[in-house]
């Protein structure tokens, strides 16, 4: 393939994504029905008030839930067609997932922590040392590899998740307001960060957000409300 072709390429695309939680009698609609494509390479948004289903809309292109109706395709294979095993194995290779409350093993450091993923993975000890290594020293944390996740400020478990999250080189990081629970001078240092693996490393990231400043460094802002995308904005 072409590198133009290859930057072009689908990664994530949703078809007519519907999902109903049941809630006792009742059918609450969480999703109306999604068309959303993500191109690799891309640093994109996805804003909307609380309620809109941003967080659904992740969870079922991360395959950590299933859709009422439609369909999810990761790089052209539609994730309905799989089964568990497939499922376990796509989210661990292909989905990276960070989340606003980091979700970081408490008893593990840093660097186990980064080398877990690549462990599901099969990959040998010393190659997945020198791979967390190298990821933590790339947002920023090369000198604290052995701390736990109490030993780190907010903003330092962040980044550990950040680098957990492109472990096994995923095609997509999936972010659920990564910036959620961090003062907004570390969320900009956060920010900043994924949109360096993005540029320097053409990384593709998709982030729930609420944060303005999220909003004002992404290149592309789908807007959801109701649980449907009302509207894609393209900046810059
Ligand atoms: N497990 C569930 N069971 C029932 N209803 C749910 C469930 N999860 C979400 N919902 C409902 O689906 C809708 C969308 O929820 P979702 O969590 O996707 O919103 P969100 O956009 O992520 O909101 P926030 O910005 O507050 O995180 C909401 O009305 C919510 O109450
Ligand atoms: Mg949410």
């Amino acid at each position: 393939m072409s590198d133009e072709v290859e930057k072009m390429s689908v990664v994530i695309e949703t078809r007519n994504l519907k999902k109903k939680y049941q809630m006792g009698t009742l059918d609450v609609s969480a999703l109306g029905g999604v068309n959303l494509r993500v191109e690799a390479g891309e640093f994109m948004s996805i804003m909307g008030p609380s309620g809109s289903g941003k967080t659904t809309l992740l969870n079922l292109i991360g395959a950590l839930d299933k859709p009422t109706e439609g369909n999810v395709l990761i790089r052209g294979t539609d994730i309905s067609r799989l089964n568990d095993d497939e499922l376990a194995e796509l989210r661990n290779r292909e989905i990276g997932f960070v989340f606003q409350f980091f979700n970081l093993m408490a008893r593990m450091s840093a660097l186990q922590n980064v080398e877990m993923p690549m462990a599901f993975a099969g990959v040998s000890k010393d190659e997945r040392e020198r791979r967390a290594m190298k990821l933590l020293d790339e947002v920023g944390l090369g000198g604290r590899v052995n701390h736990r996740p109490t030993e780190l400020s907010g903003g330092e478990q962040q980044r550990v998740a950040i680098a957990r999250s492109l472990a096994n080189d995923p095609s997509v990081a999936l972010c659920d307001e990564p910036t959620g629970n961090v003062d907004s001078e570390t969320g900009k240092e956060i920010i900043e960060t994924l949109r360096r693996l993005n540029r320097e490393q053409q990384r593709t990231f998709v982030i729930v957000t609420h944060d303005p400043l999220v909003a004002g460094s992404v290149d592309r802002i789908a807007h959801m409300q109701d649980g449907l995308i009302v509207r894609e904005e393209t900046i810059g």
